[in-house]
Order: C-alpha cells, then sequence, then structure tokens
C-alpha cells in the first residue's frame, strides 16, 4: 500500500528524480506517494516508504535481488566478520574504503546498492543520502538505520538510475559490483548521477577471490576445497556459479577507461578492492 512521506522539505522534494522510461525530469507528487513524470506521463508509486523504479530484473541481477530478498545473505555476514576481524576490526576494514569519500558537512550522497544500509551509521549524520537496491528485504532493513538522517531508498537498478545529471556530491557502491548486469553501464550511471569532479568509490571481493585461497601455499590444497565448499554454501548453487562464470572480470580496466584521476588498490589482505575515481569535468 502506497504511504505518503513524511516530510515535505525532504529529499523528495528536491529537483534530482529522473523519469527512467524516458530520461525527463520527473517530481514527487504533492501527496508524496507518486513520482510522476509529466514528460511521459509514467508514475513510479512510493511504496511503503520505498520508491519503486523497478521491482522485475534479469540475469545476475535477478541472481542477486532472489539471494539478498531471501534467507542466506543474513548467515553469510558471518564471513564479512570474519575478514574484517582477520583485518584489524570494522573500523580499520570499513575505513579502508570510507576514507576516499569526500569530507565535509552536508554532502549529498548516492549509495548505489546500499542493502541493509550497515555503512549508513559510519558516514557523517549531516549527508543526505539516496539509497539504491534491487532487493526490497535489504531496503526494508535498510530503514532502520535511517536514524535522523535525510535518507531515501530507492527500489531499482544500478544500471538506470532514476536521478538527474550531476545531481549528487560523491557516489558509493560496495559489495555489488562485480556481478551487475553491466559493471561499466552501472559505473557510467554513478559518473552521471555526480557533479563533474564528483567522488565514486567502488569497492568488493576481488572476482577471483575463491581461486586465491590460502592452504595450497601450505601444500594442503584439500583444505582449499573445504574451506571452498564450507563459504559458498551459504551462497546458493546460483550465486555460486555466477561467481565462477565472473571471475575474470577486470574490474580496474574497466574504471581506467571511464574515471578520471583513477585510483585501484587491493584491501583486506588482498581479499577486496577499492576503485575510486572522479566523474569526467
Ligand atoms: C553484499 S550486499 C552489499 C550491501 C551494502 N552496500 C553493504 O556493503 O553491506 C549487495 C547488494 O547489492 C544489491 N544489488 C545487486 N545488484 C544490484 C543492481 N544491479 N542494482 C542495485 N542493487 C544491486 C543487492 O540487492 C544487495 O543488497
Ligand atoms: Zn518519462
Amino acid at each position: 500500500m502506497a504511504t505518503a512521506a513524511t516530510n515535505p522539505t525532504d529529499l523528495w522534494r528536491e529537483e534530482l528524480w529522473r523519469c527512467v522510461a524516458c530520461g525527463a525530469p520527473a517530481e514527487m507528487t504533492a501527496a508524496g506517494d507518486t513520482l510522476h513524470c509529466g514528460s511521459c506521463g509514467a508514475d513510479f508509486p512510493v511504496d511503503d516508504g520505498v520508491l519503486v523504479i523497478r521491482d522485475r530484473v534479469t540475469e545476475n541481477n535477478e541472481v542477486a535481488r532472489a539471494f539478498y530478498d531471501g534467507p542466506l545473505w543474513p548467515k553469510w555476514r558471518f564471513w564479512e566478520w570474519y575478514t574484517f576481524l582477520c583485518n584489524g576490526g570494522e573500523r580499520r576494514s570499513r575505513n579502508k574504503v570510507l576514507r576516499h569519500l569526500p569530507k565535509g558537512d552536508g554532502l549529498k550522497l548516492l549509495d548505489v546498492a546500499v542493502g541493509d544500509g550497515v555503512y549508513l551509521p559510519w558516514l557523517p549524520p549531516s549527508w543526505p543520502v539516496v539509497g539504491v537496491d534491487i532487493s526490497r528485504v535489504q531496503l526494508s532493513n535498510c530503514k532502520a538505520r535511517a536514524g535522523k538522517r535525510d535518507l531515501r531508498l530507492v527500489l531499482g537498478e544500478a544500471e538506470d538510475l532514476p536521478v538527474r545529471d550531476g545531481s549528487f556530491d560523491a557516489c558509493l557502491s560496495i559489495g555489488a559490483f562485480n556481478y551487475f548486469n553491466d559493471p561499466a553501464k552501472a559505473l557510467r550511471e554513478m559518473v552521471r548521477a555526480v557533479k563533474p569532479g564528483g567522488t565514486i568509490v567502488i569497492s568488493d571481493e576481488i572476482p577471483n577471490l575463491t581461486d586465491r585461497l590460502w592452504f595450497h601455499k601450505l601444500g594442503l590444497p584439500g583444505l582449499d576445497r573445504w574451506f571452498y565448499h564450507k563459504v559458498t554454501d551459504g551462497l546458493g548453487p546460483e550465486f555460486v556459479a555466477m561467481v565462477e562464470r565472473f571471475k575474470s572480470l577486470d574490474v580496474p580496466a574497466i574504471g581506467r577507461e571511464i574515471l578520471d584521476d583513477f585510483h585501484y588498490e587491493l584491501i583486506w589482505m588482498k581479499m577486496g578492492y577499492v576503485m575510486v575515481g572522479k566523474a569526467p569535468r
């Protein structure tokens, strides 16, 4: 059921939104329950506080949606915790990524694949955030982490962001880039969404992480296989097949082509990466 936005002076009201059907500017209705495109007439409802741009997705995005809407992801969080533990704790580990964001009060941030918003409490509370994700369950959990922050959530795809050009100071995307249907298209969308010169920070596991387990270095390849199954059992067969298919994704090549001031660095004992750059001016 559609519910009205509670605050009439929030991000919904800004000249921020774009119609994904025709690309024209779109506006939130006075009731705050629909994003309306005056150009092509398309309407996008606000359902339980979430702007629904796209609720059907395909290919990788559908594999990810099913996984993140299902029961396995919360269990898999254990491995994230374990990785952070091995890398000096949560603050230090998350900061490997967040330190690349610009500093300042009131910066407007777009978080692509915001998930359940675990990064939100680590961001300055004065930053208004628009979070986009394809999982209703994750977005619903994300709401609980809004606190007093000006946070607006969108059910939609990274590859087709419902925001106007140059609307944000920075864009963050953690834990999803490798398996977007089209990572290059998603990155171009992030570039479009931020101001010229705006910062984009992307982080994920290295795509071939499962080839880089350690036990074979100790002459124990059997333990690698055991560990691999232990970790990937929690991902389900479709997600694991997707991970295997995209092992050779060349993330830095995508970033180098699209971003200015390109920087790519391995983090978390080389299990993850952070890719940073600026939207070309
Ligand atoms: C590992 S979670 C990361 C969530 C959060 N950024 C974090 O670091 O905890 C990956 C998220 O990406 C979302 N996702 C995957 N593909 C997407 C796409 N094409 N567009 C938007 N969100 C996507 C999933 O629904 C999921 O919530
Ligand atoms: Zn339109």
